[in-house]
């Protein structure tokens, strides 16, 4: 079966391996390297169960967003979301979050040894302290986020910025006034299942 035209899609891995090639850990050169072989990968659909248009319209058009934003807006017809159900996460909180798995075991593209994705946040959020197995690292792409890592006072995380999470490490984010798009990245142990909200 002929694949439709993926150029935007590819277009947004080839942008992200970039950005991951430059983090400087290992887990982000994997994220690379899974990324650039996406692109001779099948993609697939995914079961959509969230729709975040409003949101990443706006998000993505933020003036001060990284230019990321623009190749994730190209590619929105390609994207999938689902809302994220982590266990112990309220009701009210997962129906502010929406994340899609571009690479990964269960991406739009396969993959084994890491998770990547990409993460919207209404404004207003409070995602709670929680932890996991995975290594985990946030690139920011729009919107200033705040962030705790590891019992760290909050603090302002701004486009281009990379903010990273050992396994098990405890962090929480809240946005404000502005919703937030970010690229996330797992490698280590994928299960999420591991997911815990602190209490
Ligand atoms: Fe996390």
């Amino acid at each position: 079966m002929t694949q439709p035209d993926r150029s935007s899609f590819d277009a947004l891995l080839g942008a992200l391996a970039e950005v991951f090639a430059g983090e400087g850990r290992l887990g982000g050169d994997l994220a690379a390297d899974a990324l650039s072989a996406a692109g001779r990968t099948p993609y697939r659909r995914m079961t959509s169960r969230a729709d975040p248009h409003a949101v990443l319209k706006s998000t993505c058009a933020n003036r001060s967003a990284h230019p990321l934003a623009a190749s994730v807006w190209s590619c929105r017809d390609y994207l999938d979301w689902t809302a994220w159900e982590g266990e112990g996460l309220a009701t009210d909180v997962s129906a502010n979050l929406y994340t899609t798995e571009l690479v990964g075991p269960d991406g739009h593209c396969i993959a084994d040894a890491v998770r990547v994705g990409l993460l919207v946040s209404n404004a207003d959020t409070d995602y709670p302290v929680s932890r996991h197995s995975g290594e985990e690292t946030y690139f920011v792409i729009s919107g200033v986020a705040e962030w705790t890592v590891g019992g760290s006072p909050y603090t302002a995380q701004a486009p281009g910025c990379f903010i990273h999470h050992p396994a098990w490490m405890p962090h929480g984010r809240r946005t404000r006034a502005e919703p937030f798009l970010g690229a996330w990245r797992w490698s280590g142990d994928l299960d999420l299942s591991s997911f815990s909200v602190d209490d």
